[in-house]
Protein backbone atom coordinates (compact mmCIF):
# COMPACT_ATOMS: atom_id res chain seq x y z
CA UNK A 1 0.00 0.00 0.00
CA UNK A 2 1.17 3.65 -0.37
CA UNK A 3 1.25 6.63 1.49
CA UNK A 4 -0.49 9.40 0.03
CA UNK A 5 -0.59 12.81 0.83
CA UNK A 6 -2.94 15.68 0.31
CA UNK A 7 -3.33 19.56 1.83
CA UNK A 8 -6.51 18.73 3.82
CA UNK A 9 -8.00 15.63 4.54
CA UNK A 10 -11.91 15.54 5.25
CA UNK A 11 -13.28 13.10 7.37
CA UNK A 12 -17.17 12.38 7.10
CA UNK A 13 -18.71 13.33 3.75
CA UNK A 14 -21.85 14.77 5.59
CA UNK A 15 -22.89 18.30 4.43
CA UNK A 16 -19.92 19.88 6.97
CA UNK A 17 -17.62 17.93 4.92
CA UNK A 18 -18.96 18.21 1.19
CA UNK A 19 -19.49 21.82 1.31
CA UNK A 20 -15.90 22.49 2.68
CA UNK A 21 -14.77 20.03 0.03
CA UNK A 22 -16.26 22.23 -2.24
CA UNK A 23 -14.70 25.84 -0.62
CA UNK A 24 -10.93 24.04 -1.21
CA UNK A 25 -11.48 22.70 -4.47
CA UNK A 26 -12.76 25.93 -5.88
CA UNK A 27 -9.39 27.73 -4.07
CA UNK A 28 -6.90 25.43 -5.87
CA UNK A 29 -6.24 23.50 -2.54
CA UNK A 30 -6.20 19.32 -2.54
CA UNK A 31 -8.36 18.20 -0.49
CA UNK A 32 -9.16 14.25 0.29
CA UNK A 33 -12.86 13.20 1.57
CA UNK A 34 -13.32 10.16 3.67
CA UNK A 35 -16.35 8.87 4.61
CA UNK A 36 -17.67 5.65 6.58
CA UNK A 37 -20.66 4.82 4.90
CA UNK A 38 -21.15 3.75 1.00
CA UNK A 39 -22.86 6.05 -1.32
CA UNK A 40 -26.17 4.29 -0.43
CA UNK A 41 -26.17 4.48 3.03
CA UNK A 42 -25.05 8.42 3.62
CA UNK A 43 -27.62 9.23 0.40
CA UNK A 44 -30.41 7.14 1.95
CA UNK A 45 -30.22 8.24 5.65
CA UNK A 46 -32.96 10.54 6.36
CA UNK A 47 -32.05 13.43 8.84
CA UNK A 48 -32.42 16.85 8.78
CA UNK A 49 -34.41 18.73 6.53
CA UNK A 50 -34.81 22.41 7.11
CA UNK A 51 -32.83 25.16 6.46
CA UNK A 52 -31.79 28.39 7.36
CA UNK A 53 -32.20 31.09 4.83
CA UNK A 54 -28.32 32.21 5.51
CA UNK A 55 -27.36 28.57 4.64
CA UNK A 56 -29.40 28.53 1.47
CA UNK A 57 -28.30 32.16 0.19
CA UNK A 58 -24.63 30.84 0.54
CA UNK A 59 -25.14 27.09 -0.88
CA UNK A 60 -27.29 29.23 -4.52
CA UNK A 61 -23.99 31.77 -4.34
CA UNK A 62 -21.86 28.69 -4.92
CA UNK A 63 -24.19 26.90 -7.52
CA UNK A 64 -25.08 24.59 -5.33
CA UNK A 65 -29.07 24.98 -4.51
CA UNK A 66 -30.70 24.89 -8.11
CA UNK A 67 -32.46 21.57 -7.12
CA UNK A 68 -33.05 22.79 -3.76
CA UNK A 69 -34.56 25.89 -4.84
CA UNK A 70 -36.69 24.11 -7.79
CA UNK A 71 -37.62 21.48 -5.33
CA UNK A 72 -37.93 22.49 -2.10
CA UNK A 73 -40.08 24.83 -0.36
CA UNK A 74 -40.07 27.77 1.45
CA UNK A 75 -41.32 28.26 4.87
CA UNK A 76 -42.03 31.15 7.08
CA UNK A 77 -44.63 30.67 9.30
CA UNK A 78 -44.43 28.30 12.69
CA UNK A 79 -47.31 27.34 14.74
CA UNK A 80 -47.23 26.80 18.43
CA UNK A 81 -50.20 25.15 20.31
CA UNK A 82 -50.66 25.53 24.14
CA UNK A 83 -53.88 25.07 26.37
CA UNK A 84 -55.84 24.55 23.09
CA UNK A 85 -54.82 27.75 21.47
CA UNK A 86 -52.82 27.76 18.20
CA UNK A 87 -50.69 30.65 17.91
CA UNK A 88 -49.07 31.08 14.10
CA UNK A 89 -45.81 32.74 14.29
CA UNK A 90 -44.97 34.30 11.31
CA UNK A 91 -41.28 34.79 11.24
CA UNK A 92 -40.98 34.93 7.91
CA UNK A 93 -42.38 38.81 8.15
CA UNK A 94 -41.01 39.28 11.74
CA UNK A 95 -37.51 38.94 10.29
CA UNK A 96 -37.83 41.42 7.38
CA UNK A 97 -38.12 38.30 4.77
CA UNK A 98 -35.51 35.47 6.12
CA UNK A 99 -37.24 31.83 5.88
CA UNK A 100 -36.30 28.71 6.32
CA UNK A 101 -36.04 26.23 3.00
CA UNK A 102 -37.57 22.74 3.61
CA UNK A 103 -35.30 19.92 2.03
CA UNK A 104 -34.37 17.01 2.87
CA UNK A 105 -30.59 16.79 4.20
CA UNK A 106 -29.96 13.04 2.11
CA UNK A 107 -31.08 15.30 -1.03
CA UNK A 108 -28.82 18.32 -0.06
CA UNK A 109 -26.11 15.14 0.43
CA UNK A 110 -27.01 13.48 -2.93
CA UNK A 111 -27.19 17.03 -4.70
CA UNK A 112 -23.54 17.85 -3.02
CA UNK A 113 -21.92 14.94 -3.56
CA UNK A 114 -22.78 14.79 -7.65
CA UNK A 115 -21.82 18.48 -8.08
CA UNK A 116 -18.14 17.52 -6.58
CA UNK A 117 -18.29 14.85 -8.41
CA UNK A 118 -19.26 16.73 -11.44
CA UNK A 119 -16.42 19.23 -10.76
CA UNK A 120 -14.01 16.32 -11.21
CA UNK A 121 -13.58 15.72 -7.33
CA UNK A 122 -13.85 12.09 -6.11
CA UNK A 123 -15.15 10.99 -2.60
CA UNK A 124 -13.74 7.72 -0.68
CA UNK A 125 -16.85 6.12 0.30
CA UNK A 126 -17.21 2.86 2.58
CA UNK A 127 -13.38 3.85 4.12
CA UNK A 128 -13.32 4.85 7.84
CA UNK A 129 -10.64 6.20 9.39
CA UNK A 130 -9.40 4.22 12.16
CA UNK A 131 -7.36 6.76 13.74
CA UNK A 132 -5.39 10.05 13.53
CA UNK A 133 -1.62 10.82 15.40
CA UNK A 134 0.63 13.49 14.62
CA UNK A 135 3.99 12.85 12.74
CA UNK A 136 7.58 14.01 14.05
CA UNK A 137 6.49 17.44 12.94
CA UNK A 138 2.83 17.68 14.41
CA UNK A 139 1.37 16.81 10.63
CA UNK A 140 -1.49 14.21 10.73
CA UNK A 141 -1.32 11.13 9.30
CA UNK A 142 -4.50 9.00 9.28
CA UNK A 143 -5.22 5.57 9.29
CA UNK A 144 -7.62 4.49 6.49
CA UNK A 145 -8.09 0.95 4.58
CA UNK A 146 -5.99 2.18 1.86
CA UNK A 147 -2.99 3.09 3.89
CA UNK A 148 -1.73 5.92 5.59
CA UNK A 149 -3.37 9.58 4.41
CA UNK A 150 -0.59 12.60 5.07
CA UNK A 151 -1.88 15.83 5.14
CA UNK A 152 -1.35 19.32 6.56
CA UNK A 153 -4.32 19.34 7.95
CA UNK A 154 -6.88 17.02 8.87
CA UNK A 155 -10.83 18.27 9.63
CA UNK A 156 -13.75 16.36 11.63
CA UNK A 157 -16.69 16.36 9.58
CA UNK A 158 -18.04 13.41 10.96
CA UNK A 159 -20.52 13.52 13.94
CA UNK A 160 -19.96 13.10 17.17
CA UNK A 161 -17.46 10.15 17.90
CA UNK A 162 -15.35 10.48 14.84
CA UNK A 163 -11.19 9.71 14.44
CA UNK A 164 -10.19 13.63 14.41
CA UNK A 165 -12.36 14.18 17.62
CA UNK A 166 -10.97 11.21 19.21
CA UNK A 167 -7.68 12.72 18.61
CA UNK A 168 -8.21 15.51 20.88
CA UNK A 169 -7.19 15.53 24.71
CA UNK A 170 -10.86 15.19 25.76
CA UNK A 171 -11.82 13.28 22.96
CA UNK A 172 -13.74 16.65 22.26
CA UNK A 173 -16.47 16.00 25.15
CA UNK A 174 -16.51 19.69 26.12
CA UNK A 175 -19.30 20.94 27.96
CA UNK A 176 -22.35 18.70 28.36
CA UNK A 177 -25.82 18.74 29.47
CA UNK A 178 -28.22 16.13 29.22
CA UNK A 179 -32.30 16.81 29.29
CA UNK A 180 -33.94 15.49 31.53
CA UNK A 181 -36.06 13.96 28.82
CA UNK A 182 -35.73 12.24 25.51
CA UNK A 183 -37.24 12.81 21.89
CA UNK A 184 -39.38 9.91 20.10
CA UNK A 185 -38.50 10.21 16.52
CA UNK A 186 -40.86 9.20 13.58
CA UNK A 187 -40.39 9.53 10.26
CA UNK A 188 -43.85 8.62 8.86
CA UNK A 189 -46.45 8.63 5.55
CA UNK A 190 -48.58 11.60 5.61
CA UNK A 191 -52.08 12.27 3.61
CA UNK A 192 -51.37 15.74 2.54
CA UNK A 193 -48.44 17.93 3.13
CA UNK A 194 -47.12 19.29 6.76
CA UNK A 195 -48.05 23.75 5.73
CA UNK A 196 -46.16 24.87 8.60
CA UNK A 197 -43.33 23.49 11.77
CA UNK A 198 -46.44 22.36 14.64
CA UNK A 199 -44.89 22.59 18.27
CA UNK A 200 -47.44 21.11 20.78
CA UNK A 201 -46.87 22.48 24.32
CA UNK A 202 -49.05 19.93 26.31
CA UNK A 203 -49.66 18.92 29.73
CA UNK A 204 -48.78 15.42 28.97
CA UNK A 205 -45.06 16.43 26.90
CA UNK A 206 -43.94 18.05 23.93
CA UNK A 207 -45.13 17.08 20.54
CA UNK A 208 -43.82 18.20 16.77
CA UNK A 209 -45.25 18.15 13.42
CA UNK A 210 -42.58 18.78 10.81
CA UNK A 211 -41.99 19.29 7.11
CA UNK A 212 -40.58 16.99 4.49
CA UNK A 213 -41.61 15.89 1.32
CA UNK A 214 -45.13 16.02 0.33
CA UNK A 215 -45.60 12.59 1.41
CA UNK A 216 -43.91 12.24 4.44
CA UNK A 217 -43.46 14.08 7.64
CA UNK A 218 -40.99 14.08 10.77
CA UNK A 219 -42.71 13.62 13.84
CA UNK A 220 -41.52 13.84 17.82
CA UNK A 221 -42.77 13.13 21.30
CA UNK A 222 -41.33 14.02 24.52
CA UNK A 223 -40.67 10.99 26.58
CA UNK A 224 -39.03 10.25 29.92
CA UNK A 225 -35.50 10.16 29.59
CA UNK A 226 -34.59 6.73 29.00
CA UNK A 227 -37.91 5.29 27.61
CA UNK A 228 -37.52 2.43 25.51
CA UNK A 229 -38.26 2.22 22.07
CA UNK A 230 -39.97 -0.95 22.33
CA UNK A 231 -43.04 0.53 24.23
CA UNK A 232 -43.98 2.70 22.12
CA UNK A 233 -45.88 0.38 19.23
CA UNK A 234 -47.40 2.46 15.99
CA UNK A 235 -50.94 2.52 17.62
CA UNK A 236 -49.57 4.09 20.68
CA UNK A 237 -47.43 6.64 18.92
CA UNK A 238 -50.26 7.66 16.32
CA UNK A 239 -52.57 7.89 19.25
CA UNK A 240 -50.44 10.15 21.48
CA UNK A 241 -49.37 12.46 18.37
CA UNK A 242 -52.93 13.01 17.53
CA UNK A 243 -54.30 13.60 21.20
CA UNK A 244 -50.85 16.01 22.00
CA UNK A 245 -50.90 17.52 18.25
CA UNK A 246 -54.56 18.15 18.39
CA UNK A 247 -54.77 17.01 14.56
CA UNK A 248 -58.15 18.36 13.08
CA UNK A 249 -59.95 17.27 10.07
CA UNK A 250 -57.94 19.15 7.77
CA UNK A 251 -54.34 18.11 9.69
CA UNK A 252 -51.59 15.70 7.93
CA UNK A 253 -52.27 12.14 9.51
CA UNK A 254 -49.68 10.06 10.19
CA UNK A 255 -49.88 6.71 8.20
CA UNK A 256 -47.29 3.92 8.11
CA UNK A 257 -44.38 4.51 10.27
CA UNK A 258 -41.43 4.59 8.13
CA UNK A 259 -38.75 4.77 10.52
CA UNK A 260 -39.12 5.09 14.33
CA UNK A 261 -36.40 6.22 17.20
CA UNK A 262 -35.26 7.63 20.38
CA UNK A 263 -33.44 10.81 20.51
CA UNK A 264 -30.97 11.18 23.50
CA UNK A 265 -31.42 14.51 24.02
CA UNK A 266 -28.36 16.16 25.46
CA UNK A 267 -25.99 19.57 24.14
CA UNK A 268 -22.51 19.89 24.47
CA UNK A 269 -19.74 22.17 22.57
CA UNK A 270 -16.42 21.08 22.80
CA UNK A 271 -13.66 22.89 24.60
CA UNK A 272 -11.78 24.00 21.48
CA UNK A 273 -12.03 23.39 17.65
CA UNK A 274 -8.61 23.19 16.89
CA UNK A 275 -5.56 21.15 18.57
CA UNK A 276 -2.26 21.42 16.66
CA UNK A 277 -3.29 20.34 12.99
CA UNK A 278 -6.58 19.10 14.11
CA UNK A 279 -9.57 20.69 13.11
CA UNK A 280 -13.47 20.02 14.40
CA UNK A 281 -16.37 21.47 12.32
CA UNK A 282 -20.05 20.75 12.84
CA UNK A 283 -21.21 17.83 15.27
CA UNK A 284 -17.66 16.89 15.49
CA UNK A 285 -17.52 20.13 17.74
CA UNK A 286 -21.08 20.38 19.02
CA UNK A 287 -23.89 18.56 19.25
CA UNK A 288 -27.11 20.68 19.69
CA UNK A 289 -31.12 18.90 20.06
CA UNK A 290 -33.13 19.18 16.65
CA UNK A 291 -34.69 22.30 18.71
CA UNK A 292 -34.81 25.02 16.49
CA UNK A 293 -33.81 22.91 13.76
CA UNK A 294 -29.73 24.48 14.06
CA UNK A 295 -27.13 21.18 13.47
CA UNK A 296 -27.13 21.28 10.02
CA UNK A 297 -26.94 24.76 9.55
CA UNK A 298 -24.75 25.63 12.11
CA UNK A 299 -22.09 22.92 10.67
CA UNK A 300 -22.45 24.18 7.20
CA UNK A 301 -21.41 27.63 8.88
CA UNK A 302 -18.89 26.56 10.62
CA UNK A 303 -17.19 25.16 7.54
CA UNK A 304 -17.68 28.31 5.31
CA UNK A 305 -15.80 29.78 7.72
CA UNK A 306 -12.97 27.35 8.39
CA UNK A 307 -12.64 27.15 4.42
CA UNK A 308 -11.64 30.94 4.86
CA UNK A 309 -9.71 30.48 7.51
CA UNK A 310 -7.92 27.65 5.95
CA UNK A 311 -7.09 29.70 2.99
CA UNK A 312 -5.72 32.82 4.73
CA UNK A 313 -3.67 30.10 6.58
CA UNK A 314 -1.97 28.40 3.17
CA UNK A 315 -1.81 31.81 1.56
CA UNK A 316 0.04 33.40 4.30
CA UNK A 317 2.66 32.21 6.76
CA UNK A 318 1.09 29.38 8.38
CA UNK A 319 1.60 30.27 11.90
CA UNK A 320 -2.35 28.63 12.04
CA UNK A 321 -3.47 31.85 13.83
CA UNK A 322 -5.86 32.12 11.02
CA UNK A 323 -7.57 29.12 12.67
CA UNK A 324 -7.46 30.36 15.81
CA UNK A 325 -9.65 33.11 14.51
CA UNK A 326 -11.71 30.26 13.54
CA UNK A 327 -12.33 28.31 17.11
CA UNK A 328 -13.13 31.70 18.61
CA UNK A 329 -15.96 32.89 16.41
CA UNK A 330 -17.15 29.29 15.80
CA UNK A 331 -16.96 28.61 19.94
CA UNK A 332 -18.91 31.36 20.40
CA UNK A 333 -21.56 30.77 17.85
CA UNK A 334 -21.99 27.39 18.80
CA UNK A 335 -22.60 28.55 22.22
CA UNK A 336 -24.98 31.25 20.95
CA UNK A 337 -26.51 27.97 19.08
CA UNK A 338 -27.02 26.40 22.51
CA UNK A 339 -28.44 28.83 24.25
CA UNK A 340 -31.39 29.23 21.42
CA UNK A 341 -31.97 25.77 21.36
CA UNK A 342 -32.23 25.68 24.70
CA UNK A 343 -34.62 28.26 25.16
CA UNK A 344 -36.83 26.68 23.04
CA UNK A 345 -36.70 23.82 24.57
CA UNK A 346 -37.40 25.39 27.95
CA UNK A 347 -40.65 27.19 25.74
CA UNK A 348 -42.17 23.37 24.68
CA UNK A 349 -41.26 21.29 27.61
CA UNK A 350 -43.01 22.05 31.30
CA UNK A 351 -40.72 21.65 33.76
CA UNK A 352 -39.53 18.04 35.01
CA UNK A 353 -41.35 16.47 37.56
CA UNK A 354 -43.71 18.89 37.63
CA UNK A 355 -47.30 17.94 39.81
CA UNK A 356 -50.21 17.83 37.17
CA UNK A 357 -51.81 20.33 39.13
CA UNK A 358 -49.44 22.83 38.57
CA UNK A 359 -48.99 22.33 35.26
CA UNK A 360 -52.01 24.76 33.83
CA UNK A 361 -49.44 27.25 35.61
CA UNK A 362 -46.35 26.29 33.62
CA UNK A 363 -48.33 26.22 30.43
CA UNK A 364 -50.37 29.83 30.89
CA UNK A 365 -46.22 31.05 31.29
CA UNK A 366 -45.69 29.46 28.41
CA UNK A 367 -48.53 30.58 26.12
CA UNK A 368 -47.62 34.34 27.36
CA UNK A 369 -44.08 33.83 25.88
CA UNK A 370 -45.62 32.32 22.75
CA UNK A 371 -47.72 35.10 22.25
CA UNK A 372 -44.78 37.49 23.08
CA UNK A 373 -42.71 35.95 19.89
CA UNK A 374 -45.88 36.27 17.47
CA UNK A 375 -46.91 39.88 18.05
CA UNK A 376 -44.44 42.03 16.54
CA UNK A 377 -41.89 43.67 18.52
CA UNK A 378 -37.65 43.75 19.56
CA UNK A 379 -38.42 40.00 21.54
CA UNK A 380 -40.33 38.78 18.08
CA UNK A 381 -37.86 40.45 15.96
CA UNK A 382 -34.68 38.92 17.73
CA UNK A 383 -36.73 35.43 17.82
CA UNK A 384 -37.42 35.39 14.16
CA UNK A 385 -34.07 36.68 12.54
CA UNK A 386 -32.56 33.32 15.01
CA UNK A 387 -35.05 31.19 14.05
CA UNK A 388 -34.63 31.43 10.14
CA UNK A 389 -31.25 32.35 10.12
CA UNK A 390 -31.65 35.73 8.78
CA UNK A 391 -28.08 37.88 7.55
CA UNK A 392 -25.84 35.81 5.59
CA UNK A 393 -22.87 33.01 6.53
CA UNK A 394 -19.10 34.81 5.94
CA UNK A 395 -15.55 33.38 5.48
CA UNK A 396 -13.33 34.21 7.94
CA UNK A 397 -11.38 36.19 5.03
CA UNK A 398 -13.49 38.92 5.06
CA UNK A 399 -13.81 39.57 8.90
CA UNK A 400 -11.40 41.75 9.75
CA UNK A 401 -10.10 40.94 13.54
CA UNK A 402 -11.83 44.36 14.53
CA UNK A 403 -15.04 43.12 13.77
CA UNK A 404 -14.94 39.90 16.32
CA UNK A 405 -16.11 41.69 18.79
CA UNK A 406 -19.39 42.97 16.62
CA UNK A 407 -19.85 39.18 15.53
CA UNK A 408 -19.46 37.54 19.11
CA UNK A 409 -21.94 40.11 20.36
CA UNK A 410 -24.60 39.62 17.63
CA UNK A 411 -27.83 38.36 18.40
CA UNK A 412 -28.12 36.12 15.64
CA UNK A 413 -26.82 32.20 15.79
CA UNK A 414 -24.77 31.24 13.24
C1 LIG B 1 -37.24 19.26 11.97
O1 LIG B 1 -37.56 19.54 10.83
O2 LIG B 1 -36.85 18.11 12.27
C2 LIG B 1 -37.34 20.31 13.00
C3 LIG B 1 -37.78 21.57 12.65
C4 LIG B 1 -37.87 22.55 13.60
C5 LIG B 1 -37.54 22.28 14.91
C6 LIG B 1 -37.09 21.02 15.27
C7 LIG B 1 -36.98 20.02 14.30
O3 LIG B 1 -37.61 23.24 15.84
Amino acid sequence: MTARSTTVAIVGAGPAGLVLAHLLRRAGVDAAVHERLSRAELEGTARAGVLEHRVVEHLRGLGLADRLVAEGQRHGRCEISCLGERVTVDYGALSGGAQHWVYPQQLLVRDLVAAYEADGGTIAFSSPVAAVAPDGAGRPVLRTADGELRAAWAVGCEGAHGPVAAAFPDRAEGVARRYPYDWLTVLARIDRPVAAVRYAVHADGFAGMMPRTAEVGRFYLEVPAGERLEDWDAARIRGELGRRLDLAGTDPRPGELLETGVLRMRGRVARRMRHGRLLLAGDAAHTVTPSGAKGLNSAVADVVDLAGALLQDLDGDGDGSALDGYQQRRLAAAWRTQEFSDGLLDLLHLPAGLPPEQREFALRLRLERIHRIARPGPEATAFARAYAGAGELRAAEVWAPAQLTTVASGATPR
